[in-house]
């Protein structure tokens, strides 16, 4: 089973649910103010940004804001409950900058320089989100210019380590908790 097949797993949408509470609950708001964290991305207004693993949309929504009516969200997950829950949240606060879409990261569907932003918060490391596929993935789909954005928790482990040792990105700062990558 492909891991988009997983995302349509019931059991697995059962079992993730719980998490989703959990990931968009008010006392995480509270411990973590995720419009500062963003802004750690340097994200612009009019810019088109990719969201991996957007969840239940904890950094979603601020995101859109932050884009603003010019800019365009991509926000992506492969689980379908994540994906159905994101979707009442964008249609009820009625963003038209968003487009939230159900498909593996390691395989996005995306143009080839397209991206300006790529968010990977709070989702690697995770084993469905191996880095030497995610990380060329998002070397594809990124701008020349173009900014890798991750945000880890609650430790970083070797994680920034790894991300330089593929040799496809450069570090440049780290703001806000985020560490931010340029493309080789
Ligand atoms: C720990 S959660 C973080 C969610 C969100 N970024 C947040 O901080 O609230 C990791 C997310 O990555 C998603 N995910 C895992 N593997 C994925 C893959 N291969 N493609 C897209 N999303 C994936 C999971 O379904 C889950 O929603």
């Amino acid at each position: 089973m492909n891991t988009e097949d997983l995302g349509n797993s019931k059991i697995l949408n059962l079992l993730f649910k719980p998490a989703g509470v959990i990931m968009g609950s008010k006392f995480r708001k509270w411990l973590l103010n995720p419009v500062k964290t963003l802004r750690g991305a340097g994200i612009q207004p009019g810019q088109t940004v990719l969201e991996v693993g957007c969840g239940t949309g904890f950094f979603t929504m601020p995101a859109a804001q932050l884009i603003g009516d010019q800019g365009c969200l991509v926000a992506m997950d492969v689980l379908s409950e994540y994906i159905e829950c994101v979707s009442r949240k964008v249609q009820a606060a009625d963003l038209k900058n968003v487009r939230v879409v159900k498909r593996d990261a390691l395989d996005t569907g995306l143009g080839a320089a397209s991206i300006d932003t790529v968010l990977l918060f709070g989702v690697i490391p995770f084993p469905s989100l191996p880095l030497n596929r995610l990380l060329p993935e998002m070397h594809r789909v990124l701008k020349p210019e173009g900014n890798l954005a991750v945000w880890l928790f609650p430790v970083s482990g070797w994680v920034p380590k790894w991300i330089l040792q593929s040799g496809l990105f450069t570090y440049i700062s780290k703001q806000n908790g985020v560490y931010n990558y340029r493309r080789f």
